[in-house]
């Protein structure tokens, strides 16, 4: 089944929530008016209400049915103002919470931290730090991970050949630990997008073909994988071409599970995630779809400032279906 056909069946009927702090950005205001449309999920959109509808009436859309909420006239505000002094244990005061939560994206961070949402969509006028970092001091991270990631969903052809590429927006330099959970949590978040998860860690090396600090690292990641997911199918270190290319791994890495079939790439660092995924995007003809943020207790997802309307409708989708996962 086409990839979104079998989210968007997912996700159908659940009533799940999601919030959008940039309510008035047209991208936004198109995208959420056609997942209402569609029932795929209820849009909660945070600003002030006479600028969002003006703003919805510009694009031609009617907001009557839509769930607004202003900061400003917040009847929980009192509530958010304390869990949030509560959350950030010392870190903020009533003062600097009152101050902190007049920003949407904690805002946003907040409903959702609080249940009133059940994820945030946010991040086409904003950087990806302004983004992620309330849901990094709010949500957090799931017992077990200490590092939040980013994966991007690959996707290319009619025939929707698919993969999980990770962490390409989040963690400039892990160390073997941070890595080991990047890729369990990547073949978690494969499982949503129906990718059977063959993990590779990936490297220069293969196999010991090379030796350095930086093969270490994936080597000692490998075995933490192991450690911490007997049953996943991963291996490492693998070179790209051994990962992918059945010949080259059947002379690479001729006893492996993963070589020559992975569908989850993790790239050791960030410098090699983020440039690795633009070549297959720019040069292999694959949608780059992601940054999807996993490990969080809730998601968040951050949109790139490029972003279109689809883009939109696609990560809110996305965002969505992580709900749905334990
Ligand atoms: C995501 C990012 C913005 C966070 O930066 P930051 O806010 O400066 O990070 P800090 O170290 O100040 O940490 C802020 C909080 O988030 C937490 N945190 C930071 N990174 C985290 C991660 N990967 N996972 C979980 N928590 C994290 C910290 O523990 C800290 O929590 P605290 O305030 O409760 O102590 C940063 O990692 C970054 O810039 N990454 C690269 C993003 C990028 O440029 N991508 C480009 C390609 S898209």
């Amino acid at each position: 089944m086409e990839l979104f056909e079998s989210m968007k069946q997912k996700i159908a009927d659940r009533n799940i929530k999601i919030v959008f702090p940039e309510a008035t950005d047209p991208r936004i205001l198109g995208a959420v008016a056609r997942l209402y449309a569609e029932e795929l999920l209820e849009p909660v959109l945070i600003g002030n209400k006479e600028e969002i509808v003006a703003a919805a009436h510009d694009r031609g859309l009617k907001t009557e049915r839509f769930t607004i909420i202003d900061p400003d006239k917040f009847d929980r505000w009192d509530e958010m103002v304390e869990s949030f002094v509560e959350r950030r244990k010392g870190k903020a005061t009533k003062e600097d919470a009152e101050k902190i939560l007049k920003d949407v994206n904690y805002f946003g961070t907040m409903l959702t931290y609080m249940g009133i949402t059940d994820g945030m969509v946010s991040g086409i006028i904003h950087s990806t730090g302004e983004t992620v970092r309330p849901a990094l001091q709010i949500i957090k991270t799931k017992p077990g991970i200490s590092r939040t990631s980013g994966a991007m969903l690959m996707v290319r052809g009619r025939d929707q050949e698919k993969y999980i590429f990770s962490d390409c927006g989040i963690n400039i330099n892990p160390n073997a630990q941070e890595l080991a959970e990047i890729a369990v949590d990547s073949a978690k978040t494969a499982t949503l997008f129906d990718i059977d998860p063959k993990v590779a860690l990936l490297s220069f090396s293969t196999k010991g073909s090379a030796k350095s600090p930086e093969v270490d690292k994936v080597i000692e990641a490998t075995k933490l994988v192991h450690e911490m997911a007997p049953d996943l199918k991963a291996d490492g270190e693998l070179q790209f071409d051994a990962s992918y290319v059945p010949s080259v791994a059947a002379l690479k890495a001729p006893n492996s599970e993963v070589a020559g079939q992975a569908t989850v790439f993790v790239f050791p660092d960030l410098q090699s995630g983020n440039i690795g995924y633009k070549i297959a995007q720019r040069f292999g003809g694959f949608e780059a779809i992601g940054p999807i943020l996993q490990g969080l207790n809730k998601p968040v997802s951050d949109l790139s400032r490029g972003a279109n309307e689809e883009d939109v409708y696609k990560l809110a989708i996305i965002t969505a279906t992580q709900t749905l996962l334990d």
